[in-house]
């Protein structure tokens, strides 16, 4: 049967409740919730589902080990977000019957050195004050704990409610819940703007002048959400790629090399637990420069044999980069931009794969006119809105 007149390949109709535009992990988990409320919904993305960061992440739930100095806010919002984390991958599993390799067997930070180790203990003073579940360690509880680390360990801080998440399983498993759905999802299909009039959301505009209307407009393109056009002027400050490199491997009999998360100063490695192991990841200033170099694979390699040198038995796999999005605090946005029913959800930056639950909860609820969960609304762009003029999109 010929496809309607202007109707997009993948797509049904003309005209949805809602048009999401993006299928990384927190379009695609936007979009399921919102079409739990019965409403009609289409993603449009500019490449295949996962293509940008969520299909490169590494999947680590850990707030307390990303925790950083003057992030306090930031640290809030992403034990909110781990906290939805149980329930949200039970109920995906269940509504697919799609394993996601959520683990939770927390995470070590070791510190390689002696400067490494006065390093952690500053972070581990400051994740005590934060009241945060997080335990120095000496050298011999860190490799009791995981018997692979090098003898040269100088201690380390054990967060023993880290988890993790595959997040390429993820992001299949939420086409998946979302076709059942009802969600119609359009690939290779580039959005490049949106349509707003009398103050609210329309539509929006595809680089092939296609038009699709939408009584509301999830902007969830990560690191591309400031290349579309027609989002008000000074509503929503530039979202910038910040590049990461990292490295898969293989054990050959499948044997694990840690239980838990490992991370130090300068990479993190996560054991999968089914011989498939990652290490990560660079974060580079560089544009949309998406190449793997030799340096970013050497040192993480090299960060990453100093605490674990059995690494260097491990087959070589794919080396990958993806582009995080950066928000000019780097903090997510996530809410109104500057119109009626026009909902930003990027600059997850380092967290994505940790916020998608809760980010997508607050952006159904926003999508149906309510207000975003608590922990969500410090971050709603708007708090860009009275900063210098080169903070936001002309
Ligand atoms: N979440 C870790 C990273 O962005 O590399």
């Amino acid at each position: 049967m010929p496809a309607e007149e202007g109707v997009i390949d993948g797509l049904t109709r003309t005209s949805y409740d809602a048009v999401v535009v993006g299928a990384g992990a927190i379009g695609l988990a936007s979009a399921w919730r919102i079409a739990r409320g019965g409403a009609s919904v289409a993603v449009l993305e500019r490449d295949v589902a996962g293509a940008g960061a969520s299909g490169v992440a590494a999947g680590m739930l850990a707030p307390v080990t990303e925790a950083d100095f003057g992030e306090r806010a930031l640290l809030r919002l992403n034990l909110a977000g781990a906290a939805r984390w149980p329930a949200f991958a039970r109920e995906l599993e269940a509504a697919t019957g799609a394993t996601l390799g959520h683990r939770a067997r927390g995470a070590l930070v070791v510190a390689a050195d002696r400067d490494d180790a006065g390093e952690l203990r500053r972070l581990h003073a400051l994740q005590r004050e934060l009241g945060l579940d997080a335990g120095w360690l000496a050298p011999s509880e860190c490799r009791r704990l995981e018997p692979a680390l090098s003898p040269r360990v100088a201690g380390g801080i054990l967060a023993p409610h880290e988890a993790q998440v595959d997040p390429r399983a993820l992001v299949a498993a939420l086409v998946a819940a979302c076709r059942a759905a009802g969600v119609e999802v359009a690939e290779r299909c580039e959005v490049a703007g949106v349509e707003v009039a009398g103050g609210a959301a329309r539509g929006v505009r595809t680089a092939a002048a296609e038009r699709v209307a939408a009584g509301c407009v999830v902007l969830a393109a990560g690191a591309w959400t400031s290349r579309l056009d027609g989002v008000p002027p000074g509503a929503l400050p530039r979202v910038r790629p910040v590049k990461g490199q990292l490295i898969e491997l293989r054990a050959p009999g499948g044997e694990p090399l840690a239980s838990r998360l490992v991370r130090t100063p300068r990479c993190y490695v996560v054991d999968r637990g089914d011989g498939r192991v990652v290490v990560g990841a660079t974060m580079e200033e560089r544009g949309f420069d998406d190449a793997v170099t030799a340096g970013g694979v050497h040192r993480l390699l090299e960060a990453a044999w100093e605490v674990l040198p059995e690494v260097e038995e491990l087959e070589l796999g794919r080396a990958r980069a993806g582009l995080r999005p950066g928000s000019p605090d780097n903090a997510p946005l996530v809410g109104e931009a500057g119109a009626e029913r026009l909902v930003v959800a990027s600059g997850h930056h380092r967290n994505g794969i940790l916020l998608a639950p809760l980010t997508a909860d607050a952006v159904a609820a926003l999508a149906a006119g309510e207000p975003a969960p608590a922990e969500v609304a410090p971050f709603a762009p708007e708090r860009f809105a009275s900063r210098a003029p080169q903070e936001a999109l002309a």
